[in-house]
């Protein structure tokens, strides 16, 4: 089998040569530059442009202001992105929002001009933070776009929790984050007539096509979008965010193709973020650790009601983590003068899990009890919420070789009871879980005369392996060498695949990778037995298979090749879908789950808090490759170690500005930061889940792993942060 084994990345050589182009790389002839001119008022209406001095400075081709701005469509259902700030009004409703594009000839003659323009506004009254509105919170409207309700609850939560002899209530906060990809967003837009092709960095170029045409009112399939290599995403690449509109905008209005890639700053305006959450959490537990009773209220923020709705979804995890009888959780709103929040990785799950494994450990640290023993007191064997069976479950293992792995054994049960020197040494543990998610998806297979074969869909490969992947499978399919497959992606005139977003890709992409091969091989093997006529009459299909360019048949082998030259073609080109079983049909909850432990090591006298160890043990499916789910482990529990320490995003309450709106005060972990990770996967193949039996490892790996660090520096110092990023003036309190 080539499946599973650790293949380096096909494209690593390219990336690290530099010869793989991302979108703002590629040469298009005539290419002219577009900078965007953001807003630095909060709350108001654009009172007019000052554009003289801009108009006249050298090279500038076109400023567009919503003056004189294309109007962009309203029909063709594009969710969300035809509301988002497009030039398409004069009211501004955030600091930071998009008021007009200069276009220029070289990208400093435009950064100039845009420099120059000069905006008069009249200022309205802006409400800039949550904390200030937390009062004014509503209920979404359409939560989980309708599939899900943003209030749930099972038995008796309030006369539960009123009866349990022991409670806790906690309220938890996590700051607004933001995703900071290396790359950054990027566009070259170009019109040849009504026809618009786009190079763009996106996590689902069938997504940026149907929202184009949508916002253009021209037919999907006069846009054409191109995106061989992304530098990352984690959410903020999901959506088509106004930047890529606005570069076909300015296309058609100077007649040339236009490139616009934001800078880093803009990238804190432009593209969502991860909400600022507070959540509240009620747990009534017996002397024993029982939960008798589980509530959790979210409150997430949001922009205008103008722009739609995003909401965190922070208690979806705590319906399905524990066997409880009695549960509520709600959903709510609060909508302030900033821009449009958006997934980031384990959108929901990652600050939930914070709050839910935080208050877990402070049941146990209330019963004195071992906080594995209180988890696994309370396994749900099957999911309480869905009423349904996982369709595969390792955790409870996950716990055992997570707790060996880590040393879980030499942990004194008492805050503040391990100390090396000054160093207050603390071992923590979270429960992880991310749902395994699936969607439609196509893909064809060409097996060419010369025995090689094609993988095409329009998926896109982030970073994190597709195209190496989607090989291995291929390869085991057709008895090949990797060298031998070839993989093509990245271009919405394949199959259409979905955005690579909820972990899905290889749940989604591959099951329809699968299902092309099968009917690719049923198709050669068919022109085989026909071809053959006498020597393998009677012959059933299932007596063959494909090895080398060649079907083998008992006894015998004829090759594509010769096939191929009798029908005068170059190739035998098939296509396949695969879909998730409709909401009716579903026989099994679908989870990904993980056992996250940390230790940390806080400075008694400077507060001073490193990570020393990691360790997660996860329940993540069949691995396709086991180099490549390694990396994306180590790097999901990097991201948490960022999310637990590090990261905030933040607001200037006056003017609602983003000060540390730069990766030199935004800050994310570096080397020195993270630790040796020991990270390992139970494999689990489970295809009641999907035909390729893999369960999602993009956004696992760091759910967990916040209240993991933050159980550990409670363990380290006795002083429990419910406050994200925890941080060192939190050690000195
Ligand atoms: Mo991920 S936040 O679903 O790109």
């Amino acid at each position: 089998m080539i499946t599973g084994q650790p293949i380096d990345r096909r494209d690593g050589r390219q990336k690290v040569t530099g010869a793989a182009t991302y979108a703002a790389e590629f040469a298009i002839p005539a290419t002219v530059h577009a900078v965007l001119v953001q807003s630095t008022i909060a709350a108001g209406q654009i009172a007019g442009f000052d554009l003289a001095v801009a108009q006249g400075m050298p090279g500038v081709l076109a400023i567009i202001t919503p003056d004189n701005a294309p109007k962009l469509s309203t029909k063709g259902g594009v969710p969300q992105a035809i509301t988002q700030p497009a030039l398409q009004d004069l009211e501004v409703i955030y600091n930071g929002q998009h008021v007009a594009i200069v276009v220029a000839e070289t990208l400093e003659r435009a950064q100039a001009a845009a420099a120059a323009v000069k905006l008069r506004y009249t200022e309205g009254e802006a409400q800039t933070t949550m904390e200030g509105a937390l009062d004014q919170a509503y209920v979404p409207k359409n939560f989980r776009n309708g599939q899900r309700k943003p209030d749930s609850s099972r038995g008796d939560p309030a006369g539960s929790f009123a009866a349990a002899p022991v409670r806790i209530r906690a309220t938890y906060t996590t700051p607004n984050e933001h995703h900071n990809p290396m790359e950054p967003h990027a566009t070259i837009a170009a019109w040849d007539g009504d026809r618009l092709t786009v190079w763009t960095s996106t996590q689902g170029i069938s997504g940026a096509q149907a929202t184009l045409a949508g916002m253009f009112g021209i037919e999907k399939a006069n846009v054409r979008v191109i995106c061989p290599f992304v530098g990352g995403g984690f959410g903020s690449k999901g959506s088509t965010w106004p930047p890529a509109t606005l570069a076909a905008m300015a296309a058609r209005v100077v007649k040339r193709p236009v490139k616009l890639v934001l800078s880093r700053a803009q990238m804190f305006t432009s593209n969502g973020f991860r909400p600022m959450t507070v959540q509240k959490i009620a747990i009534g537990v017996a002397n024993d650790g029982t939960l008798l009773s589980v509530r959790h209220d979210g409150i997430s923020q949001m922009s205008m009601p103008k722009l739609g709705e995003f909401v965190e979804p922070v208690a979806l995890a705590t319906e399905m983590l524990y066997a409880c009888p009695n549960l509520a959780v709600t959903h709510r709103l609060v909508g302030v003068n900033q821009g449009l929040p958006t997934y980031m990785r384990a959108p929901g799950e990652a600050p939930g899990v914070f709050a839910i494994e935080s208050a877990m450990d402070e049941v146990a640290v209330a019963l004195k009890m071992d906080p594995i023993v209180l988890r696994l007191k309370n396994y749900a064997e099957t999911d309480p919420h869905e009423n349904l069976p996982f369709s595969s479950k390792r955790l409870r293992e996950c716990y055992e070789q997570g707790a060996a792995e880590f040393g879980w054994a030499r942990r004194t049960l008492e805050p503040r009871s391990m100390r090396d020197g000054d160093w207050l040494v603390g071992m923590g543990m979270a429960t992880s879980t991310y749902p395994t998610n699936q969607s439609p998806a196509s893909a064809r297979i060409r097996l060419m005369a010369n025995g090689n074969v094609v993988v095409q869909s329009g998926t896109q490969d982030l970073g994190t392996g597709t195209y190496t992947v989607m090989a291995q499978l291929a390869a085991d399919e057709f008895g090949l060498p990797i060298e031998r497959v070839r993989v093509e992606l990245g271009d919405s005139r394949l199959p259409s695949a979905p955005v690579s977003g909820g972990s899905q890709t290889v749940a989604s992409v591959g099951s329809a990778v699968l299902a092309a091969c099968k009917l690719a091989r049923d198709h050669a093997i068919a022109m085989a037995i026909s071809d053959a006529g006498d020597r393998w009459a009677g012959a059933k299909p299932a007596d063959f298979h494909l090895e080398n360019g060649a079907v083998v048949g008992p006894p015998g082998r004829m090759t594509l090749g010769e096939m191929m030259a009798r029908r005068n073609v170059e190739s035998v080109d098939v296509q396949g879908d695969a879909k998730p079983p409709g909401k009716d049909d579903k026989t099994h909850s679908l989870h990904a789950f993980g056992a996250q432990f940390a230790e940390v090591r806080v400075d008694s006298l400077t507060g001073e808090i490193r990570v020393s160890r990691l360790v997660g043990v996860f329940d993540g499916g069949r691995v396709l490759n086991a180099k490549t789910a390694h990396s994306q482990l180590i790097g999901g529990m990097t991201f948490g170690v960022g999310m637990a320490l590090l990261e905030e995003t933040l607001v200037d309450e006056a003017t609602g500005r983003i000060v540390n709106a730069n990766i030199s005060e935004y800050v994310v972990p570096v080397n020195a930061d993270i630790p040796v990770i020991t990270a390992k996967l139970l494999e689990a193949d489970d295809r009641v889940a999907n035909p390729v039996g893999a369960k999602g490892l993009g956004e696992l790996p760091m759910v967990g792993m916040a209240a993991a660090i933050a159980n550990a520096v409670f363990h380290a110092t006795g002083i429990r942060v419910r406050d994200l990023p925890i941080r060192l003036d939190d050690m000195l309190a």
